[in-house]
């Protein structure tokens, strides 16, 4: 059975994640997978989220099966968190999915019964685990240009130079806010052209939203979403509760669809229970029971509210600090990007060779394409990490 069996490939973001756990160097630096971080360097479980979690724990009374669909009152809160309070909740469903991906996975396969013969287009870059995730589900994927080095902004016109080559029909996936690696996001004019011109190609928005919080704002980040809601007749958008409620391994997310009336929406809701059930029958319970007690109660809601807050001026206080360390050490404002940019994650212009010597010599550890986790940055040593890159990009 198994002799006959690829060798794994292994994910660059999961093992770069191993690789740090086994160095032994104390001085070690880890800026490779997205968890939140403060100052000293920890990802404490939020206290909103403890204090939810207690309050589970005392008061739950059954383990008995909840449904393929998750919890509706949770599926309740987070449409209302992501489209907003006057949301449409006739044509807008949602159930409670195993994290992000798993809500980017069974769309997926739920948009393979709608529309079979649909390509899908994934921002080049992407996250790293679109491709085979989509791939898993079996897309034919293309990629558009996304992102500009040269200034650190999004090529909007190349975005959509290869969008005009995709079919009627076919499914763009779109990072919400906070583009992962690059950090780089449309602006609310290029949001608006962009829908114009789904809408006017019949192109099918899948919105990746897994940073909701950590750009301008919880409500500002939902924007696009939002945006896209008002004017396009269908979309489907998948949620994560990874990073803005802490929850990583618990693998709490949400998967939406937007049809163009409420008996079609009811229709792939259903069909997403039954993709549901015939993958992992229901999703874990304890991560997304936590989260619907923090959204439905105002004290811990304002608590959560607060404690995201913190997190993302931390980020963006950081990157600031890091892009003036940068202009410092190299004399240059080819990093003033870095300040600009939203959410989690930026790229620094180093290769392959560049990045190794980062990790070998200076434990420093940036995913292989230079995207760093600007919540890992040191506060206090962002001169001595601007000296290495700089250095490293000097003698290469
Ligand atoms: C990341 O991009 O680092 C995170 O989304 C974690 C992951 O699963 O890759």
């Amino acid at each position: 059975m198994f002799e006959a069996l690829p060798e794994p490939k292994a994910d660059a973001i999961l093992a770069l994640m191993a690789a740090f756990r086994e160095d032994t160097r104390e001085n070690k630096l880890d800026l490779g997978v997205g968890i939140y971080k403060d100052s000293m360097g920890k990802t404490p479980i939020m206290g909103a989220v403890k204090a939810a979690e207690k309050k589970l724990i005392e008061t739950q009374d059954t383990k008995a099966y909840v449904s393929p669909l998750g919890s509706a009152p949770f599926c309740k809160a987070m449409i209302e968190q992501v489209f907003g309070s006057e949301a449409d909740t006739g044509r807008i469903k949602a159930v409670q999915s195993v994290g992000g991906s798993g809500a980017l996975r069974i769309l997926a396969d739920l948009m393979k019964q709608g529309r079979p013969d649909a390509d899908m287009w994934v921002s080049d870059p992407t996250w790293p685990n679109h491709l085979p995730l989509m791939g898993a589900a079996g897309y034919t994927l293309h990629k558009y240009p996304y992102y500009d080095a040269s200034n650190g902004q999004v090529d909007f016109d190349a975005m959509l130079t290869a969008l005009g080559k995709a079919r009627a029909g076919d499914i763009v996936v779109l990072h919400g806010c906070c583009h992962n690696p690059t950090g780089a996001d449309l602006s609310s004019e290029q949001w608006s052209t962009l829908i114009d011109f789904l809408e006017a190609n019949d192109l099918f928005p899948l919105v990746d939203l897994a940073y909701q919080g950590f750009g301008d704002g919880l409500d500002e980040d939902a924007a696009a979403v939002r945006l896209m809601a008002s004017r396009l007749p269908e979309m489907v958008v998948a949620a994560s509760c990874s990073k803005n409620f802490g929850l990583y391994r618990e693998r709490v997310g949400t998967a939406m669809v937007m049809a163009t009336d409420a008996a079609a929406a009811t229709r792939a809701h259903g069909l997403l229970g039954s993709v549901i059930r015939a993958n992992y029958s229901m999703p874990p319970d304890h991560g997304a029971n936590s989260t619907e007690i923090v959204l439905s109660d105002s004290t811990l809601n304002n608590e959560w509210r607060a404690e995201l807050e913190v997190m993302r001026l931390r980020m963006m206080n950081l990157r600031q600090q890091f892009s003036d360390a940068l202009r410092k050490r190299s004399n240059s404002e080819r990093f003033d990007y870095i300040a600009h940019q939203k959410g989690m994650f930026s790229r620094l212009p180093l290769n392959t060779e560049q990045i190794d010597t980062l990790r070998t010599g200076h434990g420093i550890y940036i995913v292989g394409d230079g995207r760093i986790n600007i919540a890992g940055l040191p506060e206090e040593g962002l001169d001595t990490l601007a000296d290495a890159i700089c250095t490293v990009m000097a003698e290469s």
